[in-house]
């Protein structure tokens, strides 16, 4: 019978489904259920860098230099991070799988402080999106990838819980930085992060939101990512996010190196049940190919293999298409 439990940045879990951080991870009613759907592990909705001070600048848009305001300031901050810290003791006092807390940020700032409140709190690890474009004009090349490495190398010396470090698919190379992000103290990394889809409504000639759930052709980009870093770096765990919807995506992305799958779109359009089906369809799969656990065969189709490698490292389409 195949055993489906799995080390995802050292913490043990009972397979390797995992809740990505989204709305259906922000309530304790919400990852309840999805502990119950059968999850390995649950990665909370995010504290947004931006949000707080949002609120912050609202709330004290009438005169942001009183004293009031300032008060108001710090009691604002205070409350969310007291929200989102009693969320997690609720969550940790309520489930037995781990609860992994998440951190939107984009810059090294007063938000690391949180990061010892949120190990105080019970969380088994922290998942840090850092998210970017860098899209100006006096950007240098590798500051993004510099702040990836000095934001664990500043939160690693504040907390003892593994950190996760949540990927955009607009890092120079992935490889590299895995590298980097593991000698600074990263535990793992989540390939990749899907950042706000944009679009424009010709008729109304705007800006709009795109589709906010994945596609499964997704899945492609990150499965490339994880087969090639998994085959070099060696001593931290990977996540693959991005594009699984069916039943054999979770296999596609252990085979590729996952130790862990983050899923959050197909449980927005499939409901939770689709949780229990893929671990069936797992475990049957693993049963019919003679796979005991899942370490024997995660990673199996990672760039180490040499016929892998040449279909992960192909970015032109000439062989392919004059085979046609
Ligand atoms: C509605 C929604 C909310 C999300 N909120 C967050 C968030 O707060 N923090 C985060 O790191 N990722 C967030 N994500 C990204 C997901 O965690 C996930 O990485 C992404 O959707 C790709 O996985 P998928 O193809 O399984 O959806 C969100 C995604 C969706 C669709």
């Amino acid at each position: 019978m195949a055993n489906l439990k799995t080390t995802f940045a050292g913490l043990e879990l009972r397979n390797p489904i995992v809740a990505a951080s989204c709305g259906l991870s922000s309530t304790l009613d919400g990852v309840v259920k999805l502990e119950q759907a059968g999850v390995g592990a649950v990665v909370l909705k995010s504290l947004f860098e931006e949000n707080i001070v949002r609120e912050i600048q609202h709330l004290s848009s009438v005169d942001d230099h009183t004293e009031a305001a300032d008060y108001l300031q710090g009691y604002m901050r205070a409350q969310r991070v007291d929200d989102y810290i009693r969320f997690i003791g609720n969550c940790k006092s309520k489930c037995s799988i781990p609860i992994i807390a998440s951190i939107c940020c984009h810059s090294r700032g007063e938000w690391m402080a949180y990061a010892r409140a949120i190990e105080k709190a019970g969380a088994d690890g922290l998942e840090l999106n850092v998210m970017g474009l860098c899209a100006r004009r006096e950007y240098n090349n590798g500051d993004y990838e510099k702040l990836h490495c000095d934001i664990v190398r500043e939160v690693k010396n504040l907390i003892n819980i593994p950190i996760i470090v949540k990927l955009g698919a607009n890092i120079t190379n992935p490889v590299a930085l895995t590298e980097r992000l593991k000698a600074y103290g990263a535990s793992a990394v989540v390939c990749f992060n899907r950042p706000f889809q944009t679009d424009i409504d010709v008729d109304t000639m705007r800006y709009v939101s795109g589709k906010v759930t994945s596609n499964p052709s997704d899945l492609s980009n990150p499965l490339r990512w994880v087969g090639l870093i998994s085959a070099s770096v060696k001593g931290i765990s990977f996540a693959l996010s991005g594009g699984v919807h069916t039943y054999n995506g979770p296999i596609k992305a252990i085979l590729a190196g996952a130790n862990a799958v983050e899923v959050c779109s197909v449980l927005y359009e499939q409901g939770d049940g689709w949780v229990a089906k893929a671990l069936e369809n797992l475990e049957q799969w693993m049963d019919r190919q003679g796979f005991e656990s899942v370490e024997e065969f995660c990673g199996r189709m990672n760039a180490s293999d040499s016929d892998a490698a040449e279909q992960l490292e192909r970015v032109q389409f000439l062989k392919f298409f004059s085979a046609k």
